[in-house]
């Protein structure tokens, strides 16, 4: 048979069409099928047959909490000789593996990455991991997630960018860009790129009482303002694949969702790419009471949008016959099968389906990539409280303790997702130390006698001994990765069990107590408000954990990680995030008549918050213009000055409050990040420019509408601070296409806010 689709000079689109033209109805469906962990021998007679079209890598315990095998090319490209060569039309497969914050490295989790509000660092990350994951013969990621996290009781708020839309939708895109190599998908061909896949579709984040995989009640300009505005980014990034979520929203599960998939996503926001539903989530909606059984799922799904099914086996049983009965209208098989071959084909892989097996040793944990996870993980570093600790500069320390359940933890520093990182290549924080400070003769510490001693606090009356001695005491403490990620949610975001106890206890006899604490959500800290003498909160940092703390400990790299979700008092209050709505009842935050009776209204670290070695001082913004109307721009700008006698890393925060709208607007949006870097005295003039259509909002039906009237314009360092400069929203026509555009950023030189 000639093979006209394999002729790469083509245009893809006439490619597909002849390979579809060319397929049965079984081999077509077989396109919309995955399945797990295939195996060359066992598997021959589907892979001949064309049965799956598309493979993941996975246990499928643990919802991806635990190493599993692993996968290699050698493996793959057993596969895909079964598949390319064993078949009648000579299909490659598509292997896939949730490649989360990292491969063999392990980078922060994305809530720690999402700390750095540095969507380059984030590129750079997920580019690292395409390179790693791709040399071991996996072309597709279930990353970036996107959902905007409102609850820090789900587990899941680890693997998310935060509370922020626009954070989320900026950070987000970076990793989109940074797996698949390039914006708008262009690079998908190259070999070290991975598809990359913007899920939960949609609203995940708001599961109820952070209940995982619970339902979601959400109105229609929430959902559009806020947790699409992520997706609407992703799809302009040219995301490859979407994935609709587990959940139900007003009732209807997602995977069978067709006014948000078929005619939202595909129709409105126009994306091209294949959408694949969760892990056997077409079969759950048996479970949900939608479907009578796996054949109604099966119509159910496709019909809505879902074009690949995950696990389940329903597609693959049962869409074939339920188009010979008449009761599926076979274009929507053919759709969804366009969507996968061409995916396929922007890959590259009809060209070049196997993988090199030489490549893994020369990409993985290389010395680069270890050098930007010890970036990253530093980035991650939030310090919430520092009262004269910090730094912890040789030479005069004396004698240093490390301590708590993390100080010597490897496995537990790579958080959750990490199926290929190994504790093994891991820094410990109590190495990092040691390196840094104890040195021994010769080493930056030993020369004038720093010691370090190291315990994991399990015998407190010998630790309280080690502390009482020591001039530092570092205690490392926190969550277990397996308390957050997916089916790990909690009814306390405190500490957990005894580790406050132990603080406490070692604040009594410590001279110097500086808390680490390492964790997958927001934690309510309260009860360390006083303890100690410095708090930073490190999330979970990667494989280079250690070193990255420890730059930012001893002050070698500026401590310049801010918070990407508010940090409550006390768990009563979540959920809690800085941009909600005003009331017709404002409070004032220093009156005596607060909504709790029992506890103040206002988080204990806003969003955005965390400090430097030093002092940094902001002056009140200007505006370029007074009034903004359609199509201008209006530029903001504050001096910002570091007032200490160190250099800071500052993550300046651009935020506006509209005043008028048709509906009531959050009383802050964060609308830029710009990162400056100053030495001790001296100031930066920062601006970010604003466009008309920055300030628009989005209508019940996901148009966006400038509203004219008065808007607060702030810079500032987090979300709690800044004087506002009042700038005016003229009249106009509604600004813009429906789909928005994707927020241009660039960190370090500037930010602009734009509507994603
Ligand atoms: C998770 C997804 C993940 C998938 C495949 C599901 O349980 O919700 O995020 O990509 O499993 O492992």
């Amino acid at each position: 048979m000639t093979r006209p689709w394999t002729d790469a000079a083509r245009p893809v689109e006439d490619r597909v069409r002849d390979l579809l033209a060319a397929m049965t109805l079984e081999e077509k469906v077989g396109q919309l099928a995955q399945v797990a962990n295939p195996e060359p021998e066992r598997d021959a007679a589907a892979l001949a047959a064309g049965a799956f079209g598309t493979c993941i890598v996975a246990s499928g315990e643990h919802a991806g909490n635990v190493r599993d095998a692993g996968t290699q090319a050698a493996a793959v490209n057993a596969l895909q000789r079964a598949a390319v060569e064993g078949s009648r039309l000579g299909i490659p497969l598509l292997v896939a593996r949730d490649v989360i914050h990292g491969h063999r490295t392990v980078f922060p989790i994305p809530l720690g990455q999402a700390a750095s509000f540095d969507p380059e660092l984030v590129r750079e990350c997920a580019r690292a991991a395409a390179r790693e994951a791709s040399a071991d013969g996996v072309r597709w990621t279930f990353a970036p997630m996107l959902d905007v996290s409102m609850d820090p009781r789900w587990g899941r708020v680890a693997e998310s960018w935060g509370e922020d839309p626009w954070l989320s939708a900026v950070l987000g895109a970076a990793a989109v860009e940074g797996f698949q190599g390039g914006p708008g998908g262009s690079a998908l061909a190259d070999a070290e790129s991975l598809a990359a896949c913007a899920k939960h579709y949609v609203g995940y984040g708001l599961a109820q009482g952070g209940r995982d995989y619970a339902e979601v009640d959400v109105g229609p300009v929430t959902l559009h303002n806020r947790h699409l505005r992520p997706f609407r980014a992703a799809v302009d990034a040219g995301v490859a694949t979407v994935m609709s979520a587990f959940h139900t929203l007003d009732g209807l599960p997602m995977t069978a969702h067709r006014p948000l998939v078929r005619e939202h996503l595909k129709g409105d926001l126009g994306f091209a790419g294949p959408v694949v539903s969760d892990w056997d989530a077409v079969g759950e909606l048996v479970l949900h009471g939608v479907a009578a059984d796996r054949r109604d799922a099966a119509a159910l799904a496709l019909g809505a949008g879902v074009d690949i099914d995950m696990v389940t086996g329903a597609y693959g049983t049962h869409l074939a016959e339920l188009v010979r009965d008449g009761l599926l209208d076979p274009a929507l098989v053919e759709d969804a099968a366009r969507r996968v071959l061409t995916l396929k084909m922007r890959l590259g892989l009809f060209e070049a389906p196997y993988t090199d097996p030489g490549r893994a040793a020369a990409v993985q944990l290389t010395a680069g990539h270890r050098a930007l996870a010890r970036r990253a993980a530093a980035s991650a570093v939030v310090v919430l409280r520092n009262e004269g600790a910090l730094p912890l500069d040789a030479p005069d320390l004396g004698h240093v303790h490390v301590t708590g359940p993390f100080a010597s933890a490897r496995a537990e520093l790579l958080g959750t997702w990490t199926l290929d990182g190994r504790a093994e290549d891991v820094v410990t924080i109590a190495d990092a130390v040691r390196e840094r400070l104890g040195g021994g003769p010769g080493g930056p510490g030993g020369a004038t006698g720093t010691t370090v001693t190291v315990d994991d606090a399990r015998f407190l009356d010998e630790t309280l001994i080690q502390a009482r001695a020591a001039d530092v005491v570092v205690a490392c403490v926190g969550e277990h990765p397996m308390r957050s990620g997916e089916a790990n949610s909690v009814t306390s975001l405190e500490l957990p069990p005894g580790q406050t106890e132990l603080l406490e206890a070692l604040a009594r006899v410590s001279r110097r107590l500086v808390v680490v604490v390492l964790t997958g959500r927001p934690l309510a800290l309260e009860r360390l408000a006083h303890l100690g003498d410095a708090v930073v909160l490190a999330f979970h940092p990667g494989t280079e954990g250690g070193h990255g703390i420890v730059d930012v400990l001893t002050g070698d790299v500026p401590a310049s990680g801010r918070l990407p979700v508010s940090l409550p008092w006390t768990t009563g209050q979540v959920p809690l995030h800085h941009d909600h709505l005003p009331t017709g009842r404002p409070l004032d935050p220093d009156g005596p008549a607060g909504r709790y009776r029992d506890h103040r209204d206002t988080p204990q670290h806003p969003f955005g918050f965390g400090l430097g070695h030093g002092e940094v001082t902001y002056g009140p913004p200007s505006l370029s213009a007074t009034t903004l109307g359609p199509g201008q721009d209006v530029e903001v700008t504050a001096t910002v000055t570091n007032a200490g006698s160190l250099p800071v890393v500052e993550r300046v925060q651009l935020y506006v409050r509209v005043r008028l709208g048709r509906v009531s607007r959050p009383v802050s949006e964060l609308a830029g990040v710009r990162t400056v870097e100053l030495e001790p005295g001296a100031s930066a003039a920062v601006t970010f420019t604003l466009g008309y259509a920055d300030l628009g909002y989005r209508d019940a039906r996901g148009v966006l509408e400038c509203v004219p009237g008065p808007v607060d314009v702030r810079i500032a360092p987090h979300a709690g601070a800044g004087a506002a400069v009042r700038l005016e929203l003229l009249d106009g026509d509604a600004p813009g296409p429906s789909t928005g555009t994707r927020p241009a950023v660039s960190a370090g030189t500037g930010a602009r806010g734009g509507d994603a």
